[in-house]
């Protein structure tokens, strides 16, 4: 029912019973009965700025014509984690420099290493990625490489742009890091905010992981990390999404995924090369 008592809505078992069922189909992502009241307190503004008297009418008029895609957007915004940080999983980032790319520059002809964060959140990934070639490339200068970022969240690809956060968030990058890829805000002190030059590096593109297709080259990326991304898709989804990055891959190509994913129990082209880095076999 939808008896505001203390001025706020509730969501009725339809409403919610609709939303989850889109946010699962469309997204992936599942989403339990109890995150009914975490969305009751996060849309209850917003049902009320738009005029709105019910979570009945709310529903019913974001998957109307009236409605654009940002009302639906905005829903999935509130019930995915958006939570990173720099360095997240630091011993990705040894693994990269102390194994992969010494064979990878070796053993490749080309040295233009192509490298996607799917799901990038808020940017903390892909700059800690541009960070670590960049400091990588110091010793290797003849090493190139393409950064593509993406998410299904735009609010978050944009913060990832502007690549501005809380001076807080720097605790985990090594403190002449920060110095070389950073710099204060000259209106906040307790802001920093990425260089220019490293900010343009990276490409960002609105995926949705669980669309057939993501308008990316077959057989062309080095590396795909999706970090703690599937571990919100049901089983079979997490496979299928998968293997759609198989096919993204190269032959000897690294899927990187978050410390508690796994692909135990799938049938995958892949085979373990360290805890939750995955090699592409061919
Ligand atoms: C917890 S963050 C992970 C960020 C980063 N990869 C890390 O490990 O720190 C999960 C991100 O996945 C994104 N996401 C969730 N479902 C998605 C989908 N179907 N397609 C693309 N991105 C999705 C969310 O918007 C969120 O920014």
């Amino acid at each position: 029912m939808d008896t505001p008592a203390d001025g706020s809505f509730r969501m009725d078992e339809e409403s919610f019973a609709r939303l989850s069922q889109y946010v699962t189909q469309a997204y992936g992502i599942q989403l339990p009965a109890t995150k009914r009241s975490l969305l009751e307190s996060h849309l209850d503004e917003k049902v009320k700025g738009l005029g709105m008297r019910s979570y009945k009418e709310f529903v019913d008029f974001i998957f109307s014509n009236e409605s654009s895609e940002a009302e639906l957007v905005h829903v999935i915004d509130l019930v995915t984690t958006h939570k990173t940080e720099f360095f997240r999983e630091a011993s990705h980032f040894h693994f990269l420099t102390q194994q992969f790319l010494p064979r990878f520059l070796e053993e490749n002809n080309r040295s233009n290493l192509k490298i996607w964060s799917a799901g990038c959140s808020t940017g903390e990934e892909p700059y800690t990625l541009l960070m670590t070639l960049e400091e990588y490339k110091k010793g290797n200068p003849h090493l190139a490489y393409s950064l593509l970022a993406s998410d299904i969240s735009v609010r978050v690809i944009q913060t990832a742009c502007h690549g501005e956060y809380d001076i807080e968030k720097m605790e985990t990058v090594p403190r002449e890091m920060v110095h070389t890829y950073l710099q204060r805000d000259k209106c906040d002190p307790k802001r920093m905010r990425i260089k220019p030059q490293y900010r343009t590096k990276i490409q960002y593109k609105h995926i949705n992981l669980m669309h057939n297709s993501y308008g990316l080259m077959k057989n062309d990326l080095d590396i795909i990390f999706c970090r703690n991304v599937l571990i919100y898709f049901e089983k079979n989804i997490q496979e299928q999404v998968i293997l759609k990055f198989c096919n993204l891959l190269r032959p000897g190509g690294l899927l990187f995924l978050g410390h508690s994913e796994s692909i135990l129990g799938m049938d995958l082209p892949l085979r373990q090369v360290e805890p939750t880095v995955y090699q592409l076999q061919g």
